[in-house]
């Protein structure tokens, strides 16, 4: 036996849409006291502006200059009690919520797919990581933005359990809602984000691949802390 601790720094965790990914990986980032960083968020925030500012989700120029300029800032919720997971801050506007309409739901993967926009978001997202003691959540963190990552998950679940907790967080926060709108816009999304030339979704060859169809956020985050408790007394045996 040997005394070094082998605990994972970097944790990455992709998946399609709608998985559980986020609220997992801030749970899980809660009980490691680690940083939680959503990367969907920095590709949500270029749609926002890009629709703000009428610019067309087919100019890869545009949009790409607005990635390479816009400063996207993560911060923890404090002092807000309306169930926001982090405070999004775009040039210092608070657009936590901005960042959630269906309207950027139905755009953000056409954003995210301009190979000009991916380089210019993976570049800080890398810089963050970097630093370690993070959970970060996206779809191509294991396998481009983090290849190195200490664990790799991959979230899964059935298109319509996805389909119904994203129907059921927008119905909580007030929002009117179409449960087969919500199911055919899933399934766009898992269509481009997985068809994309650049950083397309897929799991890394060496991804732990969790389903979590059935099970709440609170069985998997267990499920998740007792693979990583293993691998600690694997690597410290
Ligand atoms: O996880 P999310 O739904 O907030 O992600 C929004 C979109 O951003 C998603 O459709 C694909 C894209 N995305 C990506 O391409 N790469 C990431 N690392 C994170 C998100």
């Amino acid at each position: 036996m040997t005394t070094e601790h082998k605990k994972a720094k970097t944790i990455a965790i992709d998946g399609p849409a709608a998985a559980g990914k986020s609220s997992v990986g801030l749970a899980l980032a809660q009980r490691l006291a680690y940083l939680f960083f959503d990367t969907g968020v920095m590709y949500r925030a270029i749609t926002l502006l890009a629709l703000e500012q009428g610019i067309s989700m087919e100019d890869e120029d545009a949009l790409g200059i607005l990635a390479e300029t816009t400063t996207i800032d993560v911060q923890p919720p404090t002092g807000y009690n309306d169930g926001r997971y982090y405070t999004v801050l775009v040039d210092s506007r608070d657009s936590t919520w901005a960042l959630r309409t269906p309207e950027v739901d139905a755009n953000v993967s056409y954003v995210a797919a301009h190979p000009r926009v991916r380089l210019a978001l993976t570049a800080q997202q890398r810089r963050i990581g970097q630093r370690g003691r993070v959970v970060m959540v996206g779809r191509d963190i294991g396998t481009v933005v983090m290849p190195d990552a200490d664990v790799k998950f991959y979230l899964d679940a059935s298109l319509e359990e996805r389909a119904r907790r994203r129907y059921n967080e927008l119905v909580a926060r007030g929002q009117s809602t179409d449960y087969e709108a919500i199911l055919a816009d899933l399934r766009e999304r898992d269509r481009l984000d997985s068809t994309r030339a650049m950083a397309p979704l897929r799991r890394a060859a060496d991804a732990i691949y969790v389903d979590t169809t059935g099970l709440s956020r609170d069985e998997v985050v267990e499920y998740l802390l007792g693979l990583l408790q293993a691998r600690e007394e694997v690597s410290s045996s």
